[in-house]
């Protein structure tokens, strides 16, 4: 039996490789232009790996917040973004991943998951992480979903990764990695812990009954043409009292 998820991405070779940079510079100019980012804006980035899309956006932010379940992804991130204004990273036990609301974090405007949730074990994950957002959202809050594995189809996928890397640059870096230990590693883990892949109606489903208003965006955010990108207007909770 393979590490899951979560174990897969503390160890060294997941999170070592030269493309986190480059992969989150190419989502951070392709989000900019779908999602209006401002000086009231207060950022969540679960899953936010090595921490490079919170760090070059908070400048332009209130605040922003990265949180992740690997501890080695967060001791980079702290290291790199040291004394950095409105730059704050949180550790979310790998056994309560979807607990955001337990994090010192509220009014949230903005919220990325930015290929993490093919790591979730099943479709209600990701119910309830829509539920635990409303818990910290601002009023206006929008949730992106993106890199979701909708109506998954494998051979495209990979096509879209290679492509993805032409369009970026980052081809014979992600052919390398095809080839490498860390890929390896990647694909037994991946035949014992499947990703999660959903229908699109299954997904509208989950959405639809979080009472949210989903959009998808067609722009290729992430690098791969063949993902689906959702983008879901939260509603907070009021607090009965
Ligand atoms: C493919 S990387 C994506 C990192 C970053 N969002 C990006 O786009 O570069 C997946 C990240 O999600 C984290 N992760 C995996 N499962 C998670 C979970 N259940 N909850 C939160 N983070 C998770 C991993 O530790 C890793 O940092």
């Amino acid at each position: 039996m393979t590490d899951d998820w979560t174990a897969y991405w503390d160890r060294r070779e997941a999170m070592e490789g030269k493309l986190w940079q480059a992969q989150c510079d190419f989502f951070v100019d392709r989000v900019r232009r779908e999602i209006p980012l401002g000086p009231d804006d207060i950022l969540l980035d679960i899953g936010c790996g090595r921490g490079y899309t919170a760090a070059a956006l908070a400048p332009g932010l209130r605040a922003a917040h990265g949180a992740d379940t690997s501890l080695r992804a967060l001791e980079e991130a702290r290291r790199r973004c040291a004394g950095r204004p409105g730059l704050t990273f949180h550790h979310l036990a790998p056994d309560a991943y979807l607990d955001i609301h337990r994090l010192p974090v509220r009014d949230v405007s903005v919220i990325f998951c930015v290929s993490v949730v093919q790591y979730y074990k099943n479709i209600g994950e990701v119910r309830t992480l829509i539920a635990n957002a409303k818990k910290i959202a601002a009023p206006g809050c929008r949730m992106l979903l993106a890199d979701l594995l909708v109506d998954y189809n494998q051979c495209l996928d990979v096509a879209g990764v290679l492509l993805g890397g032409m369009e970026s640059g980052t081809f014979c870096a992600k052919l390398g990695e095809v080839f490498s230990g860390k890929h390896r590693l990647y694909g037994r883990t991946r035949a014992e812990h499947p990703v999660l892949t959903m229908r699109r109606a299954e997904f509208e489903a989950v959405c639809a009954a979080e009472n949210t208003r989903l959009r998808f965006i067609r722009r290729n955010l992430t690098g791969n043409r063949f993902r689906t990108h959702a983008l879901i207007d939260i509603l907070p909770v009021v607090d009965a009292c």
